[in-house]
């Protein structure tokens, strides 16, 4: 587990405080009261390492804990509502690593459809639509691209590497059911999957699948997370997709009064080893 020493800043908008980058390892942190469900986060953590055992190219994921303490110091740390500023809830959370030191990498969330074409890695695509599928994953295929450093002109043509991101709605995000859904969860941009030709190209995907995602592999994932009561009723609903109805629990974290939680409680944190 990492404890979580500092908020750098919220995703999406603000700059990386130069603080930051005197510091070793950056998660991006989603709360427990996150205004999806408390639930993505253990679709995170355990779909994330499902995809990395399958050989998909995912980041580092880890159980954060965020102390009352640096919360209440850090009035950034909440969730905005439209007329109010909930703060993040403490406890333990869930940390994905940034792929590198942001000093040296850009990341970016998409890239145009010429620069696919110089993804290392695109070949994953076809990997991560397959784990989609099987996880049942609702919400619109997320990456993060990278390039690998400033390529002269006589090295050519500067190369990119995708991570695959965001496995919170895997199961179906805060339901644990397995809708029959074809089209969701699909990557925006078909360029994606020039390189597929037919159920062949998905072939060595489904066969790592149905070698990797043994019972004993979804067991000993599933153990990894804290709640095991709530992983017990995952896993059986993995066994048996559609067989176990959600519980009637309310969603997770404050209150909102009904209102729409408009951005989600993601904060780039600075994190120790404990
Ligand atoms: N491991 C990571 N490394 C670097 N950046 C990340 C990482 N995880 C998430 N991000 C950044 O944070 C943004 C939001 O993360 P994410 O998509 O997981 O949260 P979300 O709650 O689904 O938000 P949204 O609804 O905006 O997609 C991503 O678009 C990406 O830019
Ligand atoms: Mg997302």
């Amino acid at each position: 587990m990492l404890r979580a020493l500092e908020q750098i800043r919220r995703m999406r908008g603000g700059a990386v405080s130069p603080d930051a980058l005197r510091r070793r390892l950056l998660y991006v942190v989603k709360f427990q009261n996150n205004p999806q469900h408390t639930r993505v986060l253990v679709n995170e953590l355990l779909g994330t390492r499902l995809a990395a055992r399958l050989g998909l190219p995912t980041v580092p994921v880890e159980i954060v804990a965020v102390s009352e303490e640096l919360i209440r110091l850090t009035p950034e740390l909440a969730i905005e509502l439209p007329r109010a500023r909930i703060p993040c809830q403490p406890g333990l959370q869930f940390g994905s690593r940034s792929p590198g030191d942001p000093r040296r990498l850009t990341l970016h969330d998409f890239l145009p459809d010429e620069q696919l074409r110089a993804v290392e890695n695109v070949h994953a695509f076809a990997g991560i639509l397959v784990f989609d599928k099987w996880t049942c994953n609702t919400n619109g295929r997320q990456t993060v691209f990278f390039s690998k450093g400033n390529r002269t002109a006589e090295q050519g043509a500067v190369r990119y590497e995708t991570r695959m991101i965001d496995q919170g709605f895997c199961f179906n995000a805060g339901e644990w059911n397995f809708p029959d859904a074809p089209l969701r969860g699909l990557y925006a941009r078909n360029r994606v999957c020039e390189g597929v030709t037919g159920m062949e190209s998905f072939a060595p995907w489904l066969e790592r699948l149905e070698k990797q995602a043994s019972e004993r592999v979804l067991d000993e994932a599933s153990r990894e997370i804290p709640a095991g009561v709530v992983c017990r009723r995952l896993r059986r609903a993995a066994a048996a997709p559609g067989t176990i109805a959600p519980p009637a629990t309310a969603r997770a974290g404050p209150d909102s009064g009904g209102q729409e939680m408009q951005s989600p409680a993601i904060s780039k944190l600075d994190v120790n080893h404990e």
